[in-house]
């Protein structure tokens, strides 16, 4: 089988590391060869990019800027580690990926799908994850299961829950736009319930790869 790249989508919260871990757990018991990486970072020049991108530092940061390091973060992500990994016939699982610079740069700041289609393009080669599973969960939650309580939060927060919100929606545009390969997973179950949604959509993709040889 050749390698595959399935990507964890959905805003901070909705689960994605905790699902990655336990999905990675369970491959591995079935004898996959299974890589854990996540963006931005993955490598070193991606790691030091990341540190830039949340440092609150740099509040000045333009969202052009913002989507062009993710980029270049991505870059070197795709060279260095995913290509090999691929190449070596790995099962890549990958916490965040294009997904999310459509979601949070796109429809989170404003930017146009285009510009984010187009530096995308040239930072990834044109390589697009195999699987996308997008954990679907209210911003509130999100933030509860986090920590917060929403009637804590001041006026800033609270455009911040509406920045999340659009980024919600933007992920679950991009699920309409590309059905193919994206899988949206409703969140709001326990760990071990969303775990078999994900058990169950993972096997099945691949099942088909192996049936197709892809
Ligand atoms: N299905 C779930 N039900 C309740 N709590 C959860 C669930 N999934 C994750 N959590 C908890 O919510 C928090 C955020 O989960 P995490 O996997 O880190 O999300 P993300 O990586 O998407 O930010 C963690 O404290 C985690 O233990
Ligand atoms: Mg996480």
């Amino acid at each position: 089988m050749k390698g595959k790249l399935i990507v964890f989508e959905g805003i901070d919260g909705s689960g994605k590391t905790t699902q990655m871990q336990i999905l990675g757990r369970r491959l591995e018991r079935q004898g996959f060869p299974v890589v854990y990486t996540r963006e931005p970072g993955g490598t070193r020049v991606g790691e030091s990019i990341r540190g830039i991108l949340l440092d609150p530092l740099y509040r000045e940061m333009e969202p052009q800027t913002e989507a062009l390091l993710y980029a270049a973060a991505r870059a070197q992500h795709v060279a260095q580690l995913l290509q090999p990994a691929l190449a070596a016939g790995k099962v890549v699982l990958c916490d965040r990926f294009l997904g999310s610079s459509l979601a949070y740069q796109g429809f989170g700041r404003g930017l146009s799908l285009e510009f984010i289609d187009h530096i995308n393009n040239l930072a990834t080669g044109g390589l697009k994850p195999d699987l996308v599973l997008i954990f679907d969960l209210s911003p509130c939650l999100c933030l509860k299961r986090i920590g917060a309580q929403v009637n804590e939060l001041d006026r800033l927060e609270r455009e911040e829950m509406a920045f999340h919100r659009r980024v919600r929606e933007g992920y679950l545009t991009l699920a309409r736009r590309e059905p193919a390969c994206c899988r949206v997973i409703d969140g709001r179950q326990t760990v071990e319930q969303v775990h078999e949604t994900v058990w169950r959509e993972v096997e099945r993709f691949l099942r088909e790869a192996n049936a197709g040889n892809k």
